[in-house]
């Protein structure tokens, strides 16, 4: 993997970049829609290829893991194959989802042992085990096995599980290093920086995942129920350790307004269920605010879903037809509504790149931040 840093905002921390895997470039700031079971929900792949042009999408270990299973992943030869997805992936560990998920977990310094969501069997994930599941699902970009601490945190329980993120850390590494992907292209391993809202922690893990030295990293343990104030400095005070040449990557982040307060401070890298889970609940982002498509107010409301868009979802159909589709339950109102918000999300990180270049990001950003979280 490469990254090179084409553009840097003169008023925030904001830039732009290419970060070249063998799947492919992506352009930063970059927005990942998630594709939790090897699918974004409701999307064809060649709708996110060519309608709303996603330049990597993400996967999860603990859902592949489960469901279809490791035999099955190899014999396809690995996710990019099995999904028909040719452009870059990011596969998550498992450090978040076997913690928000399963039904019993018992934390160890050994790895977690936890239920299946699915059937109740009983399963194991250890650092090395998830590097070895994530060869085989054959991400481009992989992620460290972590804990991510909930909110709030005890100081004393987020400092003794940032250590032993810490260690499971240096046993990825190990594992990493010491083995090769299956099919024939390079995979990056990125660490994750924790210390839950506590300064003194996430500077002591900001410092030691800097110095690991792998090709990106990334920061976890945020958008947990914390103010949104809280993430910020959290975001600031990492960034500023971790080293401006490598791509940065803010896990499980967010609004709109998160995103772009992100890009300020310096990230490079988003993902969110928020589009896509938001959308099969007809809560739609769009140009003018956030709307809820199902409310009486949009039944007679024949304009396009958001005519400040040029998606196919979002300019085709109309809001009152929506509307119609959520009310009377057509599987077709999570196929649009996904489209359209995704498709906001990807105009909204590409219209923070133009900005980026063309040096306004910030005048920009303050003029639209409020817009796009309105309610309408
Ligand atoms: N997704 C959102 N937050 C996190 C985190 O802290 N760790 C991991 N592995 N995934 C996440």
């Amino acid at each position: 993997m490469t990254f090179s840093i084409s553009a840097q905002d003169p008023q925030s921390k904001a830039r732009t970049g290419l970060l070249t895997t063998d799947h492919g470039s992506i352009q930063t700031p970059i927005f990942m829609p998630v594709g939790t079971a090897g699918t974004v929900k409701a999307v064809h792949q060649r709708e996110l290829e060519t309608d709303i042009n996603a330049e990597i999408i993400l996967g999860n270990t603990y859902h592949l893991y489960l469901r279809p299973g490791l035999d099955i992943l190899r014999q396809a030869g690995g996710l990019h194959a099995f999904n028909g997805w040719r452009r870059p992936i990011l596969t998550d560990s498992g450090g978040y989802q076997v913690y928000s998920l399963s039904d019993t977990r018992k934390i160890k310094e050994e790895g977690v042992t936890f239920k299946s969501h699915i059937d109740g069997s009983k399963h194991i994930f250890t650092p090395e085990g998830v590097m070895d599941i994530q060869r085989t699902i054959g991400a481009d970009i992989i992620m460290a096995f972590d804990e991510c601490t909930p909110y709030p945190c005890d100081y004393g329980y987020a400092r003794q599980s940032m250590e032993m993120t810490h260690r499971w850390l240096d046993r990825c590494i190990d594992r990493f290093d010491a083995t090769e992907g299956h099919y024939g292209y390079r995979q990056t391993l990125f660490p994750i920086v924790q210390g839950s809202t506590y300064t003194d922690l996430r500077r002591q893990s900001a410092e030691y995942i800097a110095s690991k030295e792998r090709e990106g990293n990334a920061i976890g343990g945020l958008a947990v129920g914390e103010p949104a104030e809280e993430m910020y400095a959290m975001i600031e005070l990492v960034n500023d350790i971790l080293p401006a040449d490598k791509p940065r990557y803010l896990m499980g982040v967010g609004t709109p307004a998160n995103i772009l307060e992100g890009i300020a401070r310096g990230v490079d890298m988003f993902d969110c269920v928020m589009p896509t889970r938001n959308a099969r609940h007809g809560i739609l982002f769009t140009t003018e605010g956030i709307i809820n498509i199902k409310n009486e107010k949009w039944s007679r409301d024949f304009s396009p879903i958001d005519a400040g868009l040029d998606g196919y979802a979002s300019t085709f159909y109309t809001k009152a037809y929506l509307r119609h589709l959520f009310k009377a339950d057509e599987l077709l109102s999570g196929q649009i509504a996904s489209l359209h918000n995704l498709s906001f999300y990807l105009w909204l990180v590409r219209q923070a790149r133009a900005h980026i270049e063309a040096g306004d990001f910030m005048p920009w950003k303050n003029q639209v931040v409020d817009r796009f979280m309105q309610r309408l």
